[in-house]
């Protein structure tokens, strides 16, 4: 299978390409840094590299177009970062960036997939912050990953409807050990799962169409048991969770 991956260089979507890596897939690393993913592709059997800002309109903009002419069975879309703290701590700019990354990149690759998609699978990479009513000091992340599942669950409905045979599926993980509290600056208040698990659990459930995957039995349940509050008390627990995280 030729597998397209954003956010290839660390994390989460470095362990998903190591984990497809046997050498029969075909592997397209995606990120910003040049440096990173060249120690990725080293690891990863038959990848290549594709350097793009998912910040930049027209890196973007020529990421699809490569991406129509090779044509990626399984499109990995998960790139993403946060920032933590009060509305007035973060710049504007620094949350426009967040959304073109997380939000609007996401939104324009998984598009093209569709437009050359005969079958294959999209999985768009998440949070347990998108199934969340809002998300106090990680605000923006917050709504940019309930946008993420929110379309991503409505375009499979409409898959199904038009009888597509393209799965789409969408990772909700809580804490994962990665760089990603170093990029957003806070620490998790909880412990973190190992990216290596998140990521073959994501891809075989993938694999298995499975649409909402939520590593973690902790985490499953929080979810599970925070439909039953009002939403101003969720608000004020994850408050609480995400004001422990600053560093
Ligand atoms: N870690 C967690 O606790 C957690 C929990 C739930 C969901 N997630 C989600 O999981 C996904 C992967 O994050 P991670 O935890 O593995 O964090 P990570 O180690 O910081 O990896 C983030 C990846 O996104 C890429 N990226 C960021 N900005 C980019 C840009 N402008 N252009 C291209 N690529 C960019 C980074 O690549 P470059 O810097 O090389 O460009 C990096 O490969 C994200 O969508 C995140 O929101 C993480």
């Amino acid at each position: 299978m030729k597998i397209l991956i954003t956010g290839a260089s660390s994390g989460i979507g470095r362990d998903m390409a190591k984990y497809l890596s046997d050498g029969k897939n075909e592997i397209i690393l995606v990120s910003s840094n040049k440096e990173k993913l060249e120690k990725v592709n080293k690891q990863v059997e038959n990848s290549k590299i594709y350097v793009c800002d998912l910040n930049n309109t027209d890196e973007v903009d020529k990421l699809c177009e490569y991406m129509l002419k090779e044509k990626p069975e399984f499109v990995i879309n998960n790139a993403g970062f946060g920032a933590f703290g009060f509305y007035d701590e973060i710049s504007l700019e620094r949350e426009i960036e967040m959304i073109n990354v997380n939000v609007i990149s996401l939104h324009k690759i998984t598009k093209t997939c569709l437009k050359y998609m005969e079958e294959g699978y999209i999985l768009n990479v998440s949070s347990s912050a998108g199934l969340m009513p809002g998300g106090p000091m990680l605000n923006t992340y917050y709504a940019t990953k309930n946008y993420v599942r929110s379309y991503s669950l409505g375009l499979y409905k409409e898959l199904k409807k038009k009888h597509k045979n393209i799965h789409i599926s969408v990772l909700c993980p809580g804490p994962v050990n990665t760089n990603f509290n170093k990029v957003a600056i806070g620490t998790f208040s909880i412990k973190g799962l190992s990216s290596e698990y998140v990521a073959k659990y994501a891809i075989d459930k993938t694999l298995k169409n499975k649409l909402i995957i939520v590593p973690g039995l902790k985490v499953k349940m929080g979810i599970f048991f925070s439909r039953f509050l009002p939403t101003k008390l969720v608000l004020s627990i994850l408050f609480k969770i995400q004001h422990r995280k600053r560093v």
